[in-house]
């Protein structure tokens, strides 16, 4: 196993999962890591672990640089089971290792894995000497779970915020500027952003202002890439997702179809978009998962979507794409509802209804074609496309 030193005495020691492609539900192209961190110091500390069945890696990295029985603290910052699925069985090797974690990750841990292990509970703004460095803790609940926290080393100048800044890659490069593709990082961590964090915005902005005031030279977050080198570029985009700001001048349309008349709109739709100079991505949920829809929803300031009616409904693929975008609350959008009906015709205001729950801006009520539309009705869609690209710039005159 080939060693990875970020600082000296600071080592990742995490698993690769070269062939996961779902996450639950999440469509992990790209496959993913599991960061584990290591640091060698008076005490032998671990900060996190990996999914159950990298355990064999991580102990094969840390056994390349210590004795893995010699670990004294195992630092959970996050419940959830990629990161802390490998605890009991690395307690097993040292068993006189303490796991500091928060109030809500002891509760947590103890409710996933029926073990009374040898706690030692932090709160926000705590700090534990390990000799020549001191660990701080810091809380940051809700990016993404209660129990969430960040663990930093000040001496190092390191950041190891958990989920917060992850992607899901699984690359042979460990750091931002061995990848060296910017738009690859910056389009996983928004699809990262988009499909788990988003609808901590505040809590998110809570904690960079937080971690703002911490000098940093490295992120390690556990999924991904470590950033060294294009962190000012992680944060000026994390604070526009946080914040719900999107550019101006661009829409999504999100549609499926029966026959081809939702499609023949939603392409009507997109004509007066673009001859307004709106920039336009068209997804048919038939083609694209919604979690690849996702990441485009920070970069779109209108989101249009459409479907037909189907036994007084509209189609599942959009009833589960808005089960999933509501959950998800992405705020600041500008939409509007269509699709054709042959009878009834329910499945625009369902859409509707969703929207309005959400607080999008609904500059114009939905619109419904009974069967196939002829040009006069498609003209008159493309128009709605004119007028609705009105809105979806700052200065709306
Ligand atoms: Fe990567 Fe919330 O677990």
């Amino acid at each position: 196993m080939e060693k990875v030193e970020l600082k000296p005495g600071i080592y990742w020691v995490g698993g690769i999962d070269w062939n996961l492609r779902t996450f639950h539900g999440y469509l992990t192209q790209r496959g993913t890591t599991y960061n584990a961190y290591l640091i060698v110091d008076d005490k032998i500390t671990l900060v996190d672990t990996v999914k159950h069945y990298l355990f064999d890696e991580m102990l094969a990295r840390i056994s390349e640089i210590v004795d893995p029985s010699k670990i004294d603290i195992i630092v959970s910052n996050h419940v959830e089971m990629d990161h802390s699925g490998s605890i009991g069985k690395m307690l097993e090797i040292a068993p006189n290792a303490k796991v500091v974690t928060s109030v809500m990750g002891e509760k947590g841990l103890k409710r996933h894995y029926k073990q009374d292990w040898d706690f030692m509970v932090v709160k926000s703004g705590d700090t534990l000497n390990i000799g020549k460095r001191t660990l701080h803790f810091v809380h940051v609940p809700m990016v993404h779970w209660p129990d969430s926290m960040v663990t930093y080393i000040p001496e190092d100048k390191v950041l190891l915020p958990n989920d917060a800044f992850g992607q899901h890659i699984a690359s042979a490069e460990r750091f931002d500027d061995e990848i060296n593709c910017w738009a690859v990082l910056k389009e996983e961590a928004a699809k990262y952003y988009a499909n788990i964090v988003l609808p901590y915005g505040d809590q998110v902005m809570g904690a960079i202002k937080v971690l703002g005031d911490l000098d940093i030279e490295i992120i390690g977050p556990s999924h991904g890439v470590m950033w060294r080198s294009m962190i000012p570029e992680l944060l000026e985009e994390y604070v526009k997702w946080a914040t719900h700001t999107t550019p101006e001048g661009r829409a999504m349309i999100v549609y499926d179809t029966m026959w081809g008349s939702t499609k023949k709109m939603a392409e009507a739709l997109r004509e007066g978009l673009v001859e307004e100079g709106v920039t336009v991505e068209m997804r048919n949920l038939e083609f694209t998962d919604i979690s690849d829809i996702m990441t485009l929803v920070p970069f779109s300031r209108g989101i249009f979507l459409a479907s037909p009616t189907i036994n007084n409904g509209m189609l599942p693929s959009m009833g589960g794409f808005l089960t999933y975008i509501k959950g998800l609350r992405p705020k600041n959008k500008v939409g509007f509802a269509f699709g054709s009906y042959g009878w009834g015709g329910q499945s625009v205001g369902e859409i509707e209804k969703v929207m309005e729950g959400l607080k999008w801006e609904l500059p114009m009520p939905s619109h419904k074609i009974n069967w196939v539309p002829d040009q006069e009705e498609l003209d008159q869609v493309k128009q709605m496309g004119k007028d609705l690209a009105k809105h979806l710039y700052d200065n709306k005159e």
